[in-house]
C-alpha cells in the first residue's frame, strides 16, 4: 500500500490555533515535509516545533527568495520526487503549511505534481485572513456585500482597477508593497477605512489604522478595507 499524501494547515501563527487534527497527524509523522526560505528559518516549522516527534525524516522545501524565481518550480519539482520515494514506499508524508493549505499556500505547488499518481488529503488550517478580522474586530463582510481578496503584488494600475470597483477587501502580501498600496487607497479615498494587521495571533501582533502604518511593515502582515455595510444596523 502507498503511503498518503497530507497537505496540513496550521493556522495563522499561534500553536494552540493548530486544529486537533493537524496536531494528530504531526505528532505521529515519521516524514515532515514543510516550506523554509532559503536565508531564514521556516515559519511553518516554528509554528509546529513543539509537537514534531525527535528522530523523524524531514524534508525542508528551500524557497529562494530572490525576486522572479518564485514559486520555484525546479525546487518544487526536486522535492515531489523525493515525496514521490517516500510515498512509492508506503511513508505517509505529512506537509505542512502556514495558515490554510489552499489559501495562497505553499502546498497547492505539490498538490499539482503529486495529487495525480498519489493519494493526497488536505486538512484546512485557520487561515490569517479570519485571524486578522478578529484581531482588528473588523468584520470581513456583512448582509449583501461581497468580500474581494487582492495581492498587494499587483502593480499600481491593476490595484486600482479592482479595489475601484470592490465593497469589503483583505490585502495580502503586503510588506515593501505597502506605500503603493496606500496610494491607491488615498486616490480611492479609503484609507480611513484601511487598517494594517500584522504577525496575527503572535505575540508580536500590530493592529493599526492604515494612516499610521510604517511603509515597511513585515511580509506577514494584511490591510482590510471595511466595505459600506453599517452592520451595527441589521
Ligand atoms: C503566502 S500567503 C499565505 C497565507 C496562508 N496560507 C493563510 O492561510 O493565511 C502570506 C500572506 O498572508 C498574510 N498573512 C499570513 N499570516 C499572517 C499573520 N499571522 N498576520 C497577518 N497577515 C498574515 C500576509 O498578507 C502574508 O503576506
Amino acid at each position: 500500500m502507498n503511503g498518503l499524501l497530507y497537505g496540513v494547515g496550521l493556522g495563522p501563527g499561534s500553536a494552540d490555533l493548530i486544529t486537533i487534527r493537524a496536531s494528530r497527524l504531526i505528532s505521529t509523522c515519521q516524514v515532515l515535509a514543510y516550506p523554509k526560505p532559503d536565508n531564514c528559518e521556516s515559519f511553518a516549522r516554528s509554528i509546529a516545533k513543539d509537537i514534531i516527534p525527535p528522530d523523524i525524516t524531514e524534508i525542508p522545501i528551500e524557497i529562494p527568495m530572490q525576486e522572479g524565481l518564485f514559486p520555484a518550480h525546479s525546487v518544487y519539482d526536486r522535492v515531489a520526487v523525493d515525496i514521490s520515494r517516500h510515498l512509492d514506499a508506503g511513508r505517509d508524508v505529512v506537509t505542512i503549511c502556514q495558515g490554510d493549505p489552499l489559501f495562497y499556500g505553499s502546498f497547492m505547488y505539490l498538490f499539482a505534481r503529486l495529487s495525480k499518481r498519489h493519494r493526497v488529503e488536505i486538512v484546512p488550517g485557520v487561515s490569517s485572513l479570519t485571524a486578522c478580522a478578529a484581531a482588528a474586530g473588523h468584520p470581513l463582510c456583512a448582509r449583501h456585500e461581497s468580500l474581494c481578496i487582492i495581492p498587494a503584488t499587483l502593480d499600481h494600475q491593476d490595484l486600482y482597477d479592482r479595489l475601484a470597483v470592490a465593497e469589503s477587501c483583505a490585502i495580502v502580501k503586503v510588506g515593501r508593497h505597502l506605500p503603493k498600496v496606500r496610494s491607491v487607497l488615498a486616490d480611492l479615498d479609503l484609507v480611513s477605512r484601511s487598517v494594517l494587521v500584522t504577525h496575527a495571533t503572535l505575540p508580536s501582533e500590530q493592529v493599526m489604522a492604515l494612516s499610521d502604518a510604517p511603509d515597511n511593515p513585515p511580509y506577514f502582515s494584511t490591510i482590510l478595507v471595511a466595505g459600506c455595510s453599517d452592520y451595527a444596523e441589521d
